[in-house]
């Protein structure tokens, strides 16, 4: 049965007259449809936002209890939610599940650190005639915050956006993915039930071109957290002033496997971490550079991981590559590969796509200026680029636009601590690929991948300010 859900405006399920249909993403049938919001809707969310934030602010302990109670009601509706992920996203059960669990912990992390947030004491009696004066400083929320979030994660990528920013005492109006929205609205019903008074959560459903500019140019919006492309968040910074941001973009993760790595390890790591969702994360290992003393035995056991992987069905709890979100995206993606192979590139594994579903691929004989190793392909695809010498690899891993995370295999502590120093980038797995996220740690780019961090503690810094308060005892 199709089913049906709403937007969350002030504390109320609103239904509009414009649906949007969601697809389950295996079957490509109807799976829901979901009312879409108009100018109408947004502009009610973003004031209800405001007034919540001005007339009803939360103190801390009211927001651990809230951000705690939610945490506990998304382990008891796991399974319903981990299954609804797999439909309106295609991503496998299995790495539903783990997102369920991996939102829970950051939910909890806001839970705790919305009791820990604070300003310090200044000691502004040590400069000269102020001897007299005593001074503090206070975190205070910043207002409403505009949270616009992606397709691939799409529970803990919301999680990250909307529970910092409540443990921190702001309001939110929150913009998920048009495919995926779903999600994001059983996590509003959720914080409904443990008690989060009206207009600090709200929904609207719709497009970038209308409810995410509508959002944009919302002067009302004092802080924008947003995950998606590089163009996109190139877009937000130029034309939200100097509003606060946090922007989570792109990335073409490159990983090393060094002439000094435990093969094995990397192999069955890379072949695991490269195509998860079908590629589809950000952390994704893209860019695969190997030593070529070790090349081809390198190359034979991740082949030999990678055979082991199951393809198909993403309800199946043995799946672990599923549909990509869209048979478009999975025929851009393809084109992408022709392209390359147009110009002298290798398809040396896989490379079928049956309707939305590209199985993994690993090309070989890249050029740097090919779209599979330049752009983030954001798909089931890895280029394996040799190296002889291993600081002109790090040159090389430098060149790209984008700076998240990378990875390096190696059991040579000088390599190490080398690439440690040199490779530009937002966070350098050792012995890991690129694709390791815990949500406590501080996870953000660098050039066109970012800025800001996400894990709560970090964002938290972002979605407060600092108010100094100085006390002139000479009355
Ligand atoms: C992303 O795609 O940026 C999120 C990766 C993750 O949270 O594991």
């Amino acid at each position: 049965m199709v089913q049906t859900h709403h937007l969350y405006i002030n504390g109320e399920w609103v239904k509009t007259d414009n649906q949007l249909e969601v697809l389950n993403k295996y079957t490509q049938e109807v799976y829901a449809k979901v009312s879409k919001a108009g100018e109408k809707e947004v502009e009610q969310a973003t004031t209800a936002a405001e007034t919540a934030f001005k007339e009803n602010p939360l103190p801390p302990y009211e927001r651990y209890k809230i951000l705690k109670k939610v945490s506990g009601l998304l382990q008891e509706n796991k399974e319903e939610l981990a299954k609804n992920i797999t439909m309106e996203a295609g991503k496998p059960l299995k790495q539903t599940r783990t997102e369920i669990d991996r939102a829970t912990q950051t939910i909890e992390l806001s839970a705790e650190e919305a009791k820990r947030i604070h300003g310090e004491g200044v000691p502004v009696e040590a400069a000269p005639g102020s001897e007299n004066r005593m001074a503090y400083t206070m975190k205070v929320p910043v207002g409403v915050v505009g949270a616009i979030s992606p397709f691939n994660f799409p529970m803990n990528l919301v999680a990250h956006k909307i529970a910092p920013a409540i443990a921190a005492g702001n309001t939110v109006v929150l913009k998920p993915a048009s495919n995926t929205p779903i999600t994001a609205l059983k996590l509003a019903e959720l914080f409904e039930q443990a008690g989060l008074p009206k207009g600090f959560l709200n929904v609207v459903v719709g497009s970038g071109s209308t409810v995410g500019q509508q959002m944009m140019e919302d002067e009302r919006i004092n802080l924008y957290t947003f995950t998606g492309s590089a163009n996109v968040g190139l877009k937000l910074k130029q034309n939200t002033g100097l509003n606060k941001l946090i922007l989570e973009l792109g990335n073409n993760s490159p990983v090393i496997v060094d002439k000094e790595a435990d093969l094995d390890k990397a192999a069955s790591n890379i072949a695991q971490k490269s195509f998860a969702f079908a590629g589809q994360v950000c952390i994704s290992v893209q860019r695969l550079y190997v030593h070529e003393d070790i090349q081809e035995a390198f190359q034979d056991k991740l082949f030999q991981a990678i055979d082991q992987l199951n393809v198909g069905d993403p309800n199946d709890p043995e799946t672990d590559v599923g549909p990509m979100i869209s048979e478009g995206e999975a025929e851009r993606a393809e084109q992408w590969i022709q392209e390359a192979e147009g110009s002298g590139a290798k398809v040396v594994y896989g490379g079928k796509r049956e309707g939305a579903l590209l199985h993994p691929t690993v090309i070989a004989n890249v050029k740097n200026d090919m779209k599979v190793v330049c752009e983030e392909i954001f798909a089931p695809v890895v280029s394996m680029i040799p190296f002889s010498d291993f600081k002109e690899c790090i040159d090389e891993v430098n060149k790209s636009q984008y700076g998240l995370q990378g990875g390096i295999f190696t059991k040579n502590l000088e390599t190490a601590f080398y690439a440690a120093k040199h490779v530009h980038v937002g966070g350098l797995m050792i012995n890991d690929s690129s694709q390791y996220r815990v949500d406590l740690m501080p996870y953000g780019g660098v050039k066109s991948s970012g800025w800001g961090k996400e894990g709560p503690k970090y964002a938290i810094e972002d979605m407060t300010e600092e108010r100094l308060i100085v006390f002139n005892l000479d009355q």
